[in-house]
Order: structure tokens, then sequence, then C-alpha cells
């Protein structure tokens, strides 16, 4: 017997499933049997005796899982951190325990109201390291860490459980002496298991799989080399006992339809102190972190509130509202001050940088001013930068907020040297002297005070999704066709960018026909959209295969390249226009128009076309200028051209990105944009039914209608 160790355990005298607080309990209720529970209670606690010193506190009528004493606090040292539990079926267990810690003589610490902390259930020492393993997600709080910390003067690491079924630490992580670690990795998400991989060696981990891990194999009470458990796998048993322990098995079947078993009933309330190794390692990889931000607007209506603490809590986050002054009449706006921690640094960037994204604002500095840091070496921004968004973006420099010019994503934010404009910049045009924007501090990001309304406009328009079926298509297409209409008759800009699809999908004449018709006024493509649109119009085929007879030509492979080679000739698309090789289609109806055009060059292009830049610095220059006051961008079917173009375009220029490919109009509505519109179709069938409903709202008798 390990007599130095003193374990607490409860007599099932009043064990029952009562209610329903974990997904084990569901379907259990009243289905244990209590003789069966006693004796599998009775053969855990006589096993446990052998080892350690047992202590029992008095069990409650009235509260069933008060035999978990796990939850019942954290102990280290004299002191003991008393749960607060998250359920009410649960919370008339505090006292007892309070009473049993203070009869011991620990130092009692007490949580806040609504700050909840289920105890060693969710908070495990490393066995060798002698820092504190700290669950949260489900039971506890990530904000209570903090306060173990600090009162148990501990390094705290937080992990996240994602996992329901694993809804304690200890039912699916259990360090084991000697520096192993028993656990069920699905259980955590990707950072937890990155910060676990960081702190256990690999052959220190003993990562064990589902089947073993719903019989509670982690939910083990470890005693030197001896772990105490539930039945589990010979495959399991035989890896553990290699790593030089004892398996002891005990069943506690009656417990687990609770949602505990070994460790869960069992508190071990000797744990000493063990030195910190390395306090460095501690600042860079754990510690939870704390921001306040402050978030006006139509928070409510706008649904910006909900979206700003799920993605708080969706990135393992946690907040504490501060402040939430609610607008009383339809027009006024509200006002949050929320607290935000999470559990690392990286973390909280990622939060800070989505939370700005949607408009709010870091308010916890004496000062609001941006941080700024110079650039030291041409093309290269100091790390942390700033990375825009295609937000209207202010930054604060000596107390006033500035706009920034250029807005477009990816880019850094660069502080002219008086102070007084700022601009995005690319990297690449970055300069040695520029001061650029690091951290979060002294940005914001602006949003339409009518953002209230575009909840609704949203769903018409089939955003959020992203993806629109078939049949709500002629909707969306009959919108679509009205704003361009209004796009036009205002003398609005349209800027098309587009691949060979289009021409391959038998929608090049009515593109042609929008151009034709004054709707277009710029085109940005790559070679190909240009060379098969050509093709076609002198050839009848495009990339060899007839379109009007849908069969491949004999040698059309090759018809490509002699439009290629003609073109090449003439010496320019106006040219081969001009001289009449080219006689319809796309690019006929851009020179005859004179609509600019700017195909971007790529590895795969033919040719290329002499109208090709294979300059891809000067393409996107050229795209971006193309670009500018663009009042919609309709996105036909080239994802690499309409990412591209993405990502120079601010917020408020509308896209209509259409493909058949879900996964591109996913990829480009999720600009995070409520002006994007995405829609799944053939390109060519979406052309020819935006050309059927324009014309329609041409003829008279739509009018009268
Ligand atoms: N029914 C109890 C609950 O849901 C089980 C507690 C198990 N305890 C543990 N440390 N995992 O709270």
């Amino acid at each position: 017997m390990t007599a130095q160790l003193n374990y607490l355990m409860c007599a099932p005298d009043h064990y029952d499933v009562d209610y329903v607080i974990n997904p084990w309990m569901e379907g259990n209720v009243h289905k244990s049997s209590r003789d069966r529970a006693v004796e599998q209670w009775q053969k855990l606690y006589g096993v446990l005796k052998g080892l350690v010193n047992v202590e029992l506190v008095t069990p409650e009528k009235g509260w069933p899982d008060m035999v978990f004493t796990a939850n019942a606090g954290l102990v280290l040292g004299d002191k003991a951190v008393l749960s607060r539990f998250l359920h009410k079926e649960r919370q008339g267990e505090e006292p007892y325990f309070k009473a049993w810690f203070e009869s011991k003589g620990f130092t009692v610490f007490e949580l806040p109201k609504d700050l909840p902390f289920e105890g060693a259930g969710d908070a495990l020492f490393d066995r060798s390291g002698g820092w504190l393993w700290a669950g949260y997600g489900f039971r506890s709080e990530l904000d209570a860490h903090p306060y173990l910390a600090k009162w148990l003067d501990v390094e705290v690491l937080s992990l996240r459980l994602i996992d329901n079924r694993f809804y304690h630490l200890d039912t699916c992580f259990c360090p084991l002496t000697g520096g192993y670690l028993l656990y069920y990795p699905p259980a955590f998400d990707s950072y937890s298991n990155r910060l676990i991989e960081m702190r256990v060696p690999a052959d220190k981990r003993i990562a064990i799989e589902e089947a073993d891990a719903v019989n509670f194999a982690c939910n083990a009470v470890n005693v030197d080399r001896n772990v105490v458990m539930n039945k589990i796998s010979d495959r399991l048993k035989q890896r553990i006992t290699n790593a030089g322990f004892t398996v002891i098995e005990t069943p506690l079947t009656e417990f687990l339809k609770a949602g505990g078993a070994a460790k869960c009933l069992t508190l071990r309330t000797i744990e000493v102190p063990i030195a910190a190794e390395s306090s460095d390692q501690a600042i860079e990889q754990g510690g939870v972190e704390a921001r306040i931000v402050e978030l006006t607007g139509h928070l409510l209506d706008s649904g910006i509130i909900n979206r700003a603490l799920d993605l708080v809590t969706d990135n393992g986050g946690s907040f504490q509202v501060l402040e939430f002054n609610l607008g009383e009449q339809r027009q006024s706006t509200s006002l949050a001050r929320i607290r935000i921690s999470a559990p690392s640094h990286d973390l909280m960037e990622t939060i800070m940088g989505e939370l700005i994204e949607i408009g709010a604002v870091l308010q916890d500095r004496d000062t609001s001013d941006a941080n700024l840091e110079p650039v030291l070496q041409d093309g290269v921004a100091p790390d942390d930068f700033y990375v825009s968004t295609i937000y209207p973006t202010d930054a604060c420099v000596d107390g006033e907020w500035i706009r920034c010019t250029n807005q477009r994503m990816d880019a850094a934010i660069a502080i002219s040297p008086d102070g007084k404009t700022a601009t995005c910049k690319l990297l690449r045009d970055l300069v040695v002297g520029d001061r650029v924007v690091v951290g979060y501090d002294g940005v914001r990001t602006v949003r339409k005070p009518e953002a209230r309304d575009t909840a609704k406009k949203e769903e018409f328009s089939f955003m959020g999704a992203g993806v629109s079926s078939e049949r709500r298509v002629e909707l969306v297409v009959e919108q679509i066709a009205w704003e361009l209409r209004q796009i036009r008759d205002r003398g609005g800009k349209l800027v098309v960018s587009c691949g060979p699809v289009v021409v391959h999908t038998g929608g090049a004449p009515h593109l042609a026909y929008l151009i034709r018709e004054g709707y277009v006024q710029s085109m940005l493509g790559g070679n190909a959209i240009a060379v098969h649109d050509m093709e076609q119009s002198s050839m009848g085929t495009s990339l060899g295969v007839d379109l009007k007879r849908g069969i491949s030509v004999k040698g059309g492979h090759r018809h490509h390249l002699k439009v290629i080679n003609s073109v090449r000739r003439y010496g320019s698309i106006h040219k081969a226009v001009e001289a009449g090789f080219v006689k319809t289609g796309v690019m006929y109806e851009c020179v005859k128009n004179d609509i600019p055009f700017v195909l971007a060059g790529s590895i795969r292009d033919d040719g290329p076309l002499p109208d090709t830049v294979m300059d891809l610095l000067e393409a996107q220059r050229l795209y971006s200028e193309q670009i500018r006051n663009a009042d919609m961008i309709l996105m036909l079917s080239s994802m690499l051209h309409s990412i591209g173009v993405g990502n120079m375009t601010p917020a408020g220029v509308k896209m209509v990105c259409v493909d058949i490919n879900p996964a591109v109009v996913t990829k480009l509505s999720d600009r995070g944009s409520v002006e994007s519109v995405g829609v799944v179709t053939d390109v060519g069938l979406f052309l020819s039914l935006l050309v059927q409903q324009l014309k329609k709202l041409d003829s008279p008798v739509a009018v009268a209608a």
C-alpha cells in the first residue's frame, strides 16, 4: 500500500440514474441495478484499499451522482478548489463536498457564480511535468482555468473537448506515472491535440481506439505502476503492460450507465505540488489570454452578436458579456462589451481576426492606436502584420481613425510617413521604410449600417449556403437579369470573368449578346476562353468538338492551335477581328464594342495569343484596374480567374459566381460578403436563361404584365 496517498470515495447508497445530463444516461434512467452497483463499487473499493488509503464522504439522499467524487473539487497541497457544477442536478452536492474539505483542513476556493468547473473530473495533473491539464467545452468553462492557475500556482494547459460522450477530461485522458499518457485523441480539437503532442513525447503517448474509449479505458485510477480500470481490450492491456504497468480490471458497468467509471468514483486528495520544469515553455505554449472588444450596430437584428459569440466558442475560446445596451427603437443600434478568452495566444489571434472582420473593435488598452512596425526588407512585411479583408477598414494613428484606400483582401496596411493616409499594399509592393499595421489593436472594419436588412436579402439570393438548387436557378436568374438591367441603364459597370467552359457549354453566343447589348463593361479571362471562342467562330468547334452537332471533328484537337497561329500572324485579337478572321463571338463583340479585356496567362497556356499577358504581376495589376468601380462581377466557370478577382475586390461589389462544381461556388461565396450569390449550374444554361430573361424585360408584354 502506498500509505501516503489518500483517495476519497462515496458509497453508492443513493446511486441511481435519475436524470440525463450526459449521453450515457440517455435510455438508462432507473435502469441500473443498485445491488450490482454496490457490488461493483465494493470491488473497486477493495482494490484501491489494497493500494492506498481510502476515505469516505457520507452519501446524501437526493444526490445520486455524489458517488462520483472526482467531481467534488480539485486538490493541490492543502488547497481545494470546490466544483461549481454546470447542471442544477448536481449543484446540491457542492455544500457536502465543501464541508468535507473543510473538515479535513483544506483551504477551500470557490469560483464566481455561473463559472462552472467540475473539479478533478476536468483537471488532471501531469505525473511528470508539474502542470495541470484542464478540460473545457462541456462542463467546465475556459474562464475558470486562470483561477486554477492563480490559486494553485500552477501552469494550466487548456484542452478543448469536442465529443459529448467524453464530456469530462477524465473520460478520455489519463496521465500515468513516468510521464505516460493514456488518451483518446478524437475527443479533442486539433489545437489541443497539438498541445498534447508538444508536451508528451510520442513514445509516452498511448492513444487508444474508440472501442476502448467507450468502455472508459481512460477513466483509470493510476497508483504508481498500477492502473485500475473497467474491462478493456486485450490489445490495449498489452500495450499498457508493455509500458511497465500492471492493469487491474474491475467491472464498473453499472456506473457506465451514468457516464462514469473507476477514476470518476475517486478523488485523489493528496496531490503534491511539483515544480514546473521550464516557465519559458509555459509562456510559449499555453496560458489563457483575455481581451476586451466592443461591437456596435444592429447586433440582434442582423444576428451579428450570435455570429460573434459563436465564432469565439467555435475557435475554442470563451466569453463574458460585460455590458449589453440594447437599442430601443428599430433604428437604434446596440452596444456590447465582451471579454474574450482563448486558451493560447495563437487562438486569440485567430479569434480577433474574425471578430474584427465582423466589426468588433479592441477596447482594452489606454490608447486606441494601431501598432506600427517598419518594413525592413523590400517586399516583406513584419511578422504579425494585419492581413486586410474585403471590408472598408480604418486604422487608428495618433488617435485618428483613417480609412484605408485600395481596399482588398490579403494585403498589409501601410501608413504614410506623416501618418495621414493608410493603404492596402500587396507584400511585393512594400518597401523599406513603410510602416505597417501589426496585430489587431487600432484596426476596425466598417459595416454598412443598413446591414440589418441583409439577412432577408441573403436568404433570397441563397447566399450563406452559397449554393442553389436547379429549381431555384431560374429565380436567381430573374433577379440577376433585373440587376443587370439596372446597372446598364444607370451607366454602371459589370465585369465578367470567365473560363473556356463558357464556350464548351454553348454559352459564347449568349455572352456575346450581353456584350453587344451593352451589359458588359469589362471582360477578364485567360488565354483559353479567347482561343476557344475564336476557334468556335472561325472553325465551328471548341476544343475540337462541333458544338452544333455535339461530336468531335476529325483532327479537331489541333484546331485551337491553328487559331492561335493565325491570330499570332495577325498580331493581335483586334487585328484578327478587323481583318475579318473572327466574325462572331465574345472576343469579336469586345473588339467591336470597345470593351476592354484582359487575358491573364498561366503555365498551361498554348501559344499564347499575342494579347495574353504572361507577366503575372502585370496581369494582376491590369485585372485590378478593370475591377475598380465595378458594381457587379459575374464569375463564369473559372475558378482560377474568379478567385484572383475575388481577392482584389472590396466588399460592396456584388459577385455572382456560376459553376457546375458546388465546391467552387462555395469557395467564392464564402468570402463572407453578403453581396455574393452562388449559383450551381451549367454555365451555358445559366447564360441562356439570363439572356431569355433580359429579352423578356425588353418585350412590351413583360412590361404590361
Ligand atoms: N452522471 C455524472 C455526470 O454526468 C457522471 C460523472 C462522471 N464523473 C467524471 N469525473 N467523469 O456528471
